[in-house]
């Protein structure tokens, strides 16, 4: 009678034995720890909606990341969060020499050289006055027009010795535009992680309090992907593929990990994927109330995105993770 039942719980006897056999597993080097960097000196002041994220002057940020490499993250990803006065309809601050963002990278590469991977978010909206992702040509966001602006932004950061740029706006044929732009200027090296499968998602509310660019007028449902769709991921991500990327990327994470599946089966290239400010808000609310356990909510959530097959985490979980020994 008890040779006829099938016993799976024999291998969750023990937590040694549960270890043992375990799938999906996590490691420091695959955490990604993003970055709002902020113009002057000395400046670091907490993001409301993310506690325990601040925005930093590159000084700041400096340090912040020393710290972090102690911790075991070794992968940092910058956004620029420019002053108001600096914004215009083409977002030109964006590339312009001496921008905060290759400010930035350079003083992270003099410091720490090759034992950091600095990458990049590479758009326009924080830098528009208008706030989309894209330059505005007979009041819609103009594809083609925005392509040589992004290509220009990438390049900046990829000259102050950014390891890997990461195109987040949505524009078709951008990472061909952009490849083509680090290619003329040898820089050859320089990755690209693409934003392959990015959704128009109410996720980023606190990220757009924090980068200053929620949109003044319209939203991004005509750049960003519809979240009622499946299939068209492949197409988005096949199409990154042959225009050259390195990297692809699903964000949001969560509410996506079945387009994170399909793209681990189908795309040879590493996967990432961001959980992004909405979901580490969500945490936060509900661990500050003590309705959750913060720890394991955040390992379960991670298991997932393991489990789904990516390969990168871009989580502002990261340092606290780390600092606070959950791995
Ligand atoms: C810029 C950008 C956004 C995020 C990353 N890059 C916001 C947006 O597209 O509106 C979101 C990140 C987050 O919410 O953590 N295009
Ligand atoms: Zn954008």
């Amino acid at each position: 009678m008890s040779e006829l039942i099938f016993r799976p719980r024999r291998l969750r006897t023990t937590a040694a034995l549960r270890d043992l056999v375990a799938e999906a597993r996590l490691d420091p080097r695959m955490l990604v720890q993003p970055h709002f960097i902020v113009p002057g000196s000395g400046v670091s002041h907490p993001i409301e909606a993310m506690p325990g994220i601040d925005h930093q002057s590159v000084d700041r940020l400096v340090a912040t990341v020393a710290g972090d490499l102690e911790l075991g993250i070794r992968s940092v990803l910058l956004f620029g969060v420019p002053d108001a006065a600096d914004k215009s309809p083409e977002g030109r601050s964006a590339s312009a020499d001496g921008n905060l963002v290759a400010t930035a990278v350079a003083a992270l590469k003099d410091r720490f050289g090759e034992s950091l991977t600095v990458m990049t978010d590479v758009c326009l909206c924080a830098y528009t006055d208008h706030g989309h992702c894209g330059l505005i040509v007979d009041g819609r966001i103009d594809n083609d027009a925005s392509l040589p602006h992004l290509a220009a932004m990438a390049l900046s950061h990829a000259r102050a010795g950014a390891d890997v740029v990461a195109p987040s706006d949505m524009m078709d044929g951008r990472v061909a535009a952009i490849r083509d732009a680090l290619d003329d200027d040898g820089l050859v090296h320089t990755a690209i992680m693409s934003y392959s499968v990015k959704y128009a998602s109410a996720y980023y509310g606190p990220f757009r309090e924090a980068a200053h660019s929620a949109p003044a007028m319209g939203d991004r449902r005509s750049y960003q992907m519809d979240s009622r769709n499946r299939r068209e991921a492949l197409i988005e991500a096949e199409l990154d593929v042959e225009e050259g990327a390195d990297i692809l990327m699903v964000k949001p994470a969560l509410a996506y990990l079945d387009v994170v599946a399909d793209l681990a089966e189908a795309f040879q290239l590493p996967l990432a994927v961001y959980n992004v400010s909405g979901e580490y808000s969500m945490v936060k609310a509900a661990a500050a109330r003590g309705w959750i356990d913060e720890r394991a909510i955040v390992l379960e959530n991670w298991h997932a995105f393991r489990r789904a097959g990516a390969d990168i985490l871009i989580t502002y979980h990261g340092r606290q993770a780390l600092a606070e020994g959950w791995l």
